[in-house]
């Protein structure tokens, strides 16, 4: 038919969900219009440092269904799995291979360098976030890296093997130490101050989340209308529709050239 041959299918497509086609003067978005900005992550985030995703592999996460490891009734039934459970996620994230990637660095960067309101909301229970540089966060789903003691409260960050029979730092009793980690069925950590930003937001950036997860799930709602939502993840989420901006590819490409456009800098690499 003429004229040059069409690229490949996946040249496209990489083309088409990087923004080689959008300046970043067009993604800028002035301070005076964005006074506060609340980003959302997920798993997404981290499967490119070596994380597996949970939904990803067929609902399990690492081999599990969620009844089995992630519920206080499996925690009852079964402390020796769960607590088996959570020992290999957190020796996992000790490995000096899971390392921070670049979506992580971008969202440090884009915490710094913002002159407004910031808060990064993940539901993630890796480190990554805190080793990359961010501090305005907040875990709402809890830490792999910390304990809680159910007799005294006592949270601390932890990096051995856990079982029943180990005694708690604080009161020395055994049998009440817990993976500092919001089970389904519990409540999130830190809601007031996620809701207070929420309400305050006008940009709202969800990261690498299937949206199939509530509360967290149903931010972008608590705030359509009243702020930018964007939603950066690999494929359209449960949530995609709801969004009015959505980049698709991975993590790693996408977040730095988002962060980029907001800032009105080159993207890092
Ligand atoms: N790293 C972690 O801390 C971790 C890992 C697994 C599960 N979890 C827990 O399980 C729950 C899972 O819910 P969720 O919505 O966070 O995750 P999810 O696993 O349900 O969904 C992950 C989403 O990320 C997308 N994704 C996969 N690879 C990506 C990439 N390279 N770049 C961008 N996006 C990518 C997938 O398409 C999917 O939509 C959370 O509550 C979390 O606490 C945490
Ligand atoms: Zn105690």
């Amino acid at each position: 038919m003429g004229g040059p041959a069409a690229p490949p299918f996946s040249a496209r497509h990489r083309v088409s969900m990087l923004p080689v086609a959008v300046s970043s003067r067009e993604l800028h978005m002035p301070l005076s219009e964005t006074v506060s900005i609340v980003v959302l992550t997920g798993a997404g985030i981290s499967a490119e440092s070596g994380l597996s995703t949970f939904r990803g592999a067929g609902g399990l996460w690492e081999g599990h269904r969620i009844e089995e490891v992630a519920t206080p009734e499996a925690f009852a039934r079964n402390p020796g799995l769960v607590h088996q459970f959570y020992n290999l996620r957190r020796r996992q994230l000790l490995d000096p291979a899971i390392r921070p990637n670049a979506a992580h660095r971008a969202l440090a960067r884009l915490e710094w360098r913002w002159g407004g309101e910031f808060l990064l909301v993940t539901q993630n229970v890796d480190d990554l976030h805190e080793r990359a540089g961010s501090r305005r966060l907040v875990h709402m789903h809890g830490e792999l890296a910390k304990i809680r003691c159910t007799f005294c409260g006592d949270v601390r960050a932890w990096a051995e093997e856990l079982s029943v029979a180990t005694s708690c730092p604080a009161c020395g009793r055994s049998g009440g130490l817990r993976p500092h980690i919001v089970w389904f069925g519990e409540m999130p950590m830190e809601m007031e101050r996620i809701e207070e930003a929420l309400a305050g937001c006008d940009l709202f950036v969800a990261i690498g989340t299937s949206a199939q997860v509530y509360p967290a799930a149903g931010f972008v709602e608590m705030v359509r209308g009243r702020a930018r939502t964007v939603e950066l993840n690999l494929e359209p989420s449960a949530a995609s529709h709801l969004f009015d901006e959505r980049w698709h590819g991975p993590a790693t490409e996408v977040v730095p050239a988002f962060v980029a456009g907001l800032l009105g800098e080159d993207v890092e690499r």
